[in-house]
């Protein structure tokens, strides 16, 4: 998720790779640095903040070179400080690394490293990635043999690029599960961790596949794969101008974000699940913490207090520990009652929310223990919790949160599986939970192949004048969030609430033209559900059914239906339901010429009360 530049040919190295930055700006970082050959050394230039931080120090301290890579740090394994910020040497300072993903096993091979009598300088996985490939150059062999054999020994989710002052104007760049694109030249050669950084330079480009690793100098690229054996090169031509190149080819940052959500799922796991079939989340607190708290609170706004419903969900049911959740500006003002022996969580995409933030500072005023699921990790709220766990969801642009929503119900997941495994929770298997969750990258990538045939639904609906979301138990939940998406980028008046609730009151702005999407993922409510189902169609509404039903009990009933094939665990197919319902509500909102990724009155950070 963070930005990945370099550069090699006869122009000033340092220039292109800090513009190949900025061209990446957009996706948000928290802290930028760049690493240039000159003469027999590499030299490291990096500073926490933006990317001005950093020009300002290259103008006092100008580096001048003819190869040269920069890195814009989205920060996961540390804070955003100059430490911590990209490149980052090896333990003999002959060769730099800049590093996007999570070597999973890093604690592991830094224990490694520092038994061996080394020591860090950073909090980063990444200066451990570093510190192993200079270990295997010492061994002998080129800079990508070293590369080559060290990557080997990482698990989890890299696009590296390195340089060594033994090997001048020669970058080598390896790729897994991060993108890597490389960018031909004429006389120059051109690396980047997304298209838009390369347009200025060269429209000829070739994505680095999975576990392909590239030797770059200004004339050549090699390309081989993990057992050396050398990779055709493809160049394609690309057309697209910079603000679609930015979006990575789609129309718009929401589509982007939702089509960005099986990655999403894998970071925010990546480094969580050990190998033994148990959840490991560092920093959160110590195992008589857990045994102690009677209480959970989960306070957020918008979609994140969505997420904290899903949380509550998961919480009561896995491990019967009572859980709220509050809308931050109602507990703020609210005179809450709380436990000392309560837990406070805070949910938040920016970090900035001023009413999470002003009900997290009431917490601390009252020293009841506070947790941030926290996606900005430098943010406030990140910064002012006593613990914080990170969604390593990226950079979200669109003000419609997407991406963000399913980390946080993933991260809620791995907090009350972590729960279950202090407290030893009768009954509840978190091995096949783990499993489960490990498989829901794939499910989610599934579930958008119903892509096609909700943009045939958005056609046929995108005149509704009112839209219920209805549902049960967590069904209900995704519903909220359902609604909040159609609403806030389509402008269609929605109802939700859970299923069992509409004859109460809301049943009676049921008629002809209104749709009423149903959630229906729980089979232990299906019955029920068929029962809704048919009250509103009594009264001439339209129903459109969310499912995973493998009855057909759901299909039979419903007018429309978005089928997508269930996982093991019924509240993870409630979460996948979100994916039709954001891309319905993306369609919906495209057909009616709406302005998707700045939607009118709305902002992507509300920093104000
Ligand atoms: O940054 P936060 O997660 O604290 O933001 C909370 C809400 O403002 C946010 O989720 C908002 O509701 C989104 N626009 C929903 O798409």
């Amino acid at each position: 998720m963070c930005g990945i530049a370099g550069y090699i040919g006869q122009r000033n190295a340092v220039e292109v790779a800090v513009d190949q930055l900025r061209r990446l700006e957009y996706r948000g970082y928290d802290s930028a640095g760049v690493a240039v050959q000159v003469g027999s050394e590499i030299e490291i230039v990096k500073k926490a903040g933006t990317i001005r931080f950093l020009t300002e120090e290259l103008a006092s301290n100008p580096k001048d070179g003819r190869c040269a890579i920069g890195h814009s740090r989205w920060a996961t394994h540390g804070g955003p400080t100059d430490a911590n910020a990209h490149p980052h040497f090896d333990q003999d300072q002959h060769i730099a690394l800049i590093h996007n993903g999570i070597i999973e096993n890093y604690a592991e091979l830094k224990d490694e490293m520092i038994a061996r009598g080394h020591t860090f300088r950073s909090q980063t996985d990444s200066e451990v990635a570093a510190y192993v490939i200079g270990d295997e150059y010492r061994h002998g062999g080129t800079l990508l043999d070293a590369v080559r054999r060290a990557v080997r020994r990482f698990r989890g989710a890299y696009a590296l690029v390195v340089v060594s002052d033994s090997e001048p104007e020669t970058i080598v760049a390896a790729r897994n599960a991060s993108p890597l694109i490389i960018g031909f030249g004429e006389g120059e050669n051109l690396l980047a961790s997304d298209i838009p950084a390369l347009l200025p330079y060269t429209r000829s480009v070739m994505a680095l596949e999975e576990g392909h690793l590239a030797e770059i100098t200004r004339d050549t690229v090699k390309i081989i794969d993990g057992d050396g054996h050398h990779v055709p090169l493809a160049p394609q031509h690309i057309d697209w101008d910079i603000a679609a190149a930015e979006r990575g080819g789609y129309d718009h940052f929401m589509l982007k974000e939702i089509h960005e959500q099986p990655e999403v799922i894998r970071a925010c796991l990546a480094g969580r699940i050990d190998g033994k079939g148990g959840v490991r989340l560092e920093g959160v607190f110590s195992d008589n913490v857990w045994n102690e708290i009677d209480r959970v609170n989960i306070i957020a706004c918008g979609t994140a207090y969505h997420a904290g419903l899903m949380g509550k969900h998961l919480f009561e049911k896995l491990l019967r520990l009572p859980t709220d959740v509050y809308y931050s500006s109602e507990f703020r003002y609210g005179d809450p009652v709380l436990s000392p022996r309560s837990l406070a969580i805070f949910v938040s995409q920016s970090g900035e929310t001023a009413d999470t933030l002003a009900a997290l500072r009431l917490c601390k005023s009252r020293r009841i223990r506070t947790l941030g699921i926290v996606n900005v990790v430098g943010s406030s709220i990140a910064r002012e919790c006593d613990r914080t766990i990170a969604t390593q969801a990226g950079p979200e642009i669109s003000v419609a949160s997407t991406k963000a929503y399913t980390a946080q119900v993933i991260v809620l997941s791995l907090l009350a599986l972590h729960i279950a495994q202090v407290q030893e929770t009768p009954g509840l298997r978190v091995a096949d939970w783990l499993s489960e969750l490990q498989l829901l990258p794939g499910h989610a990538a599934k579930v958008l192949e119903v892509e096609e045939s909700v943009k045939a639904l958005a056609e046929q609906l995108k005149d509704m004048p009112l839209c219920f979301f209805l549902g049960r138990g967590a069904d209900a939940y995704v519903g909220y969030e359902g609604a909040l998406k159609l609403k806030e980028i389509a402008y269609i008046p929605t109802q939700e609430s859970p299923a069992g609730e509409m004859k109460h009151g809301p049943l009676a702005l049921i008629q002809a033209g209104v749709v009423s999407l149903f959630g229906a993922t729980d089979p232990a409510t299906t019955d029920k559900v068929v029962s809704n189902i048919k009250e509103v169609q009594a009264r001439s509404g339209t129903v459109l059914a969310v499912t995973s039903d493998t009855t057909g009990a759901i299909k039979k009933a419903a007018d429309l239906v978005i089928e997508f094939a269930p996982t093991k665990f019924d509240f993870l197919n409630a979460l996948l339901s979100v994916i039709p319902m954001q891309l319905l509500a993306y369609y919906v909102a495209k057909l009616n010429g709406c302005s998707i990724d700045q939607p009118r009155n709305l902002a992507k950070s509300v920093t104000v009360e």
